[in-house]
């Protein structure tokens, strides 16, 4: 640990990569890496990649070419790959990129550093018996009052579309204690707000003092931790929520009054292609059951539209379900055929039709996104601040309910949750008053 050496991220996909992507620069920090901005002053550049959708495999390769003359230029730079396309793909991004150093999956991260000391390589598809986190440094930085913790990592669901399961392995929890002393140290470092990470979240199954532990007795045993103030978790399977999780929204005021829960499609046809193992009318009974514990919880979800067979009829059915539900906010994919999974198998539908389908279901969620928001006018919410606004005296948090709040308050702190009375709704944001 002499010299100090540049290591520059670049994290694509989801919040399990961000994760990650903290865990990889602690432990290169051991190693005398620092982190810096911009890939140009690196000693070190890591791409922590996704394989979800075939865009976001494409960025690889093409943010790879741009890196390409960096290294011409400066030749001692190593470029590694993380993530899900390098789980994916392996030796053939050396093959076809030998710009790339070394190859490293998403369970192989407290390898990184001995890799990085050592030449051309790759580590990959092993998935070991111990979980990374388990192996990796303990956690140091905590910027700011947020953080996330992942529980659980894998998936065994394997719906037809969705290479997750291939790239992260099978579903596997971390013991109860590893999880709570990881918050507890996050907590003295100033979080406030943890949000619990898993693929398959609500499936997390992990042992602990006096027995297994589910996701619900996990978060009512997190609610003890002194100084956590809120608690959230994601993502979750319909088919994992089971009674004590759903008892828990009642019962926990620090898990707070939002949920993700994909549900893809509202076509039992589709579900079923999907092999989702659930129907359109068992996920609007469960959110009846989750809106009875907690009134005000604000749903999302993720959606796919143009599977392989999908009709304009199976598409009603999702316009059906997305009108009865009411989501708060949803993310919305035009299907992508993924190599190795069995919906790539099947013929896919014009991309035109898939667009249109888009645009529709778009403008739906986007209507109701707007009505969640303005619901929230005149109604008083928690917020916790995560950074000073763009305006002077302002800062900006979110609420309960995720939404961005800009709050005029010159005394207000980072990391304090304030009382605020919502004033307005803009495009992405809420506008509010500090209660004193
Ligand atoms: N583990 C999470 C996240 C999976 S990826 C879950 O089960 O919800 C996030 C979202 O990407 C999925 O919910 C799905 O809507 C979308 N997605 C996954 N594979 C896709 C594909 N092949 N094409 C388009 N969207 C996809
Ligand atoms: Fe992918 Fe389905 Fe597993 Fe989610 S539940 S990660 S969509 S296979
Ligand atoms: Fe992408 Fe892998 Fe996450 S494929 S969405 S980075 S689990």
């Amino acid at each position: 640990m002499t010299d100090v050496k540049k290591l520059f991220i670049k994290t694509y996909g989801c919040q399990m990569n961000v994760y990650d992507s903290e865990r990889m620069a602690e432990a290169m920090g051991a190693d005398g890496y620092v982190l810096t901005e911009t890939a140009e002053d690196a000693d070190m550049v890591l791409l922590n990649t996704c394989h979800i959708r075939e865009k976001a495999s494409e960025k690889l390769y093409s943010d790879l070419g741009r890196l390409k003359p960096l290294k011409q230029a400066k030749p001692g730079m190593k470029i590694g790959v993380a993530g899900c396309v390098a789980q994916a793909e392996g030796d053939e991004i050396l093959r076809r990129m030998p710009v790339v150093d070394l190859v490293v999956g998403p369970q192989a991260y407290h390898r990184l550093p001995e890799m990085a000391r050592a030449g051309r390589q790759t580590v990959d598809t092993e998935f070991p018996a111990e979980m990374k986190f388990d192996l990796l440094p303990e956690r140091k930085a905590a910027r700011g009052p947020t953080a996330f913790l992942t529980v659980q990592e894998g998936c065994d669901k394997f719906c037809a579309f969705c290479v997750v399961p291939y790239t992260r392995g099978a579903e596997v929890s971390r013991p109860v204690d590893r999880i709570l002393s990881e918050a507890r140290d996050l907590v003295a470092r100033g979080v406030r707000e943890l949000t619990l990470l898993g693929q398959n979240v609500n499936a997390y199954h992990g042992v602990g003092p006096g027995g297994d532990y589910t996701l619900g007795r996990l978060l009512r045993e997190m609610a003890g931790i002194e100084g956590l103030e809120r608690l959230r978790y994601t993502t979750s399977h319909p088919n994992d929520m089971d009674d004590d999780l759903i008892a828990a929204h009642g019962d926990l005021p620090q898990l707070m009054p939002y949920l993700h829960l994909p549900v893809q499609s509202g076509s039992d046809r589709i579900l079923k292609a999907m092999n989702r193992k659930h129907t359109a009318e068992q996920y609007l009974r469960l959110i009846e059951r989750i809106r009875a514990a907690r009134p005000d919880i604000l749903l999302s979800s993720d959606f796919i539209v143009a599977f392989p067979g999908e009709t304009d009829a199976d598409h009603q059915a999702t316009l059906d379900l997305v009108r009865a539900v009411g989501f708060g906010a949803a993310f919305t994919f035009k299907y992508s055929a993924r190599p190795g999974t069995p919906a790539a198998e099947k013929p896919e539908l014009p991309a035109e039709v898939g667009d249109a389908r888009l645009y529709e279901l778009q403008a739906w969620i986007t209507q109701q996104q707007r009505a969640a928001q303005e619901a929230m006018v005149g109604r008083e919410v928690g917020v916790l601040y995560e950074k000073p606004g763009r305006l002077p005296g302002q800062m900006v948090g979110k609420s309960d309910h995720l939404h961005a709040v800009h709050v005029d308050d010159p005394s207000g702190k980072v990391g304090e949750l304030v009382r605020v009375r919502i004033l307005s709704s803009a495009t992405n944001s809420l506008a509010g008053q500090r209660l004193r």
